[in-house]
Order: structure tokens, then sequence, then C-alpha cells
């Protein structure tokens, strides 16, 4: 696999991600769910980011602290599932800027539709996170990425929970240069692009429309 591919193995992700793939699991607490996995993942995917020497006072006395360097980050997730991930991304960077991008899969070609794209004006000048539940046939990342790329930000990341090895593939071709962090790497996808096992539709059961 590309090694540009970080997959998560950490506990906390883990067992979060089981209860999310349960079908008997709430609207409610898929949210939460969902919510907190980015939190984490956030955690770890920013880990490069760079820092810059800043001389502040502490009550005792002056003193050298790195803070991020530039403008901070900015999310984009992909409409609609991936607005379940951005709470939990603003939790970690909350002065980060957050663009959107509308995409749904053509139910009978499973090619990306596009139906809205806004991105913050200064986006040349952040780190760009896009984000998305699932990676399946790597589709509708490839696209978002695509547009984003048209704008030249620092540099764009790609953060799903659960990704098919169909889309990593798919993906990691499309986009060498974008690093791409999941949650877990599942076994195939299904006959109508679905990933197994995954957790079915992610939009559906963050918004409850199913
Ligand atoms: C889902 C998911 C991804 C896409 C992944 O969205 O959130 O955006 O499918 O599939 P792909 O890798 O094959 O493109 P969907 O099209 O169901 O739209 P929704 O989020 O509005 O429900
Ligand atoms: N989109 C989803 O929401 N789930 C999948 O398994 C594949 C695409």
């Amino acid at each position: 696999m590309s090694n540009n591919v970080t997959i998560f193995d950490h506990p906390l992700i883990q067992h979060k991600l089981s209860i999310l793939r349960d079908k008997h699991t709430s609207s409610k607490d898929f949210r939460e769910l969902v919510s907190e996995i980015a939190m984490l993942m956030c955690y770890e995917a920013t880990r490069d980011l760079p820092l810059d020497d800043v001389e502040i006072e502490t009550p005792i006395c002056k003193t050298t602290v790195k803070h991020l360097a530039g403008k901070k980050l900015a999310v984009v997730p992909i409409l609609r599932a991936g607005l379940g991930m951005v709470d939990g991304m603003l939790r970690m960077v909350p002065s980060a800027r957050v663009g959107h991008i509308g995409l749904y899969r053509d139910e009978k070609t499973m090619q990306p539709v596009e139906y809205f794209c806004k991105l913050p004006k200064d986006i040349d000048k952040r780190d760009v996170i896009v984000v998305d539940p699932m990676l399946a046939t790597g589709g509708s990342g490839i696209d978002a990425v695509s547009q984003i790329k048209q704008r030249n930000p620092r540099s764009i990341r790609f953060m799903c929970l659960i990704a098919a090895p169909e889309g990593i593939e798919a993906f990691t071709k499309a986009h060498p240069d974008v690093h791409v962090y999941c949650a877990a790497l599942d076994e195939k996808l299904n006959e109508n692009c679905y990933i197994v096992p995954g957790l079915g539709d992610a939009g559906d059961r963050i918004f409850g429309t199913k």
C-alpha cells in the first residue's frame, strides 16, 4: 500500500468505530461517535503542522513558546456526511476556517455529481483537511480534492473513517501528493458500491433520513 496512507489503530478509535458500525446504534449516538472519532483523528493528523517561536511573558518571566505557524487550517467537509466530522475537528482547532463541497453519488453511475462549492477566500495560505466518513470508489474524494487543488492551498490531507481498498487505490493514484488518514481499511465494495462490512449509508445514519 502507498506510504501516503495512515490507518489509525488507536484502541479508542477502534472501540468507537465498532459501535458506529452496529446497525442498532441510534442516529444520536452515531452523530456523537462520528464527531468524537474525527476529534481523535484530527489530533494525530495534525502532528506535523509547522510551529513558530513566539515570545510571551508568563507571570514569572519572558519566555519563547511554540505557536502554530501562519494561518490556521481549513476544514472542508464533503456534504452531506462530512458535516458530521466538522464539530470534532473544530474542537481541536477552534479557529480553523470551514469550506463546503457538495457532492453526491449518482445512484446509477456511481459517479460524483457536484452541486455546491464554497471555500475560504485565503485558502491558498492554509493547510486543508478534507473530511468525509466514507471512501468507497473514491470518486467523491478525488473530485473534491481536484476542486480544492485549483485554488492552490498550502497542503491537502484527506481524512475518512472507513475506506475500501478500491477507493484507496483510486485516490492515491489520482492524488499521490495527498496523505490519506482513515480509521479502518475494510474488505471490499459490494455490487452497489457500498463498503463491506462498512457501516451502511453514512449520510442517512447521521441525519436519520432512512
Ligand atoms: C457518500 C459518502 C461519500 C461518498 C463515498 O456520500 O459520504 O461522499 O458516498 O463514495 P465514493 O467514494 O464511491 O464516491 P453520498 O453520495 O451518499 O452523499 P450524502 O453524504 O449526501 O449522503
Ligand atoms: N457511501 C456510504 O455512505 N457508505 C458506503 O458504504 C459507501 C458510500
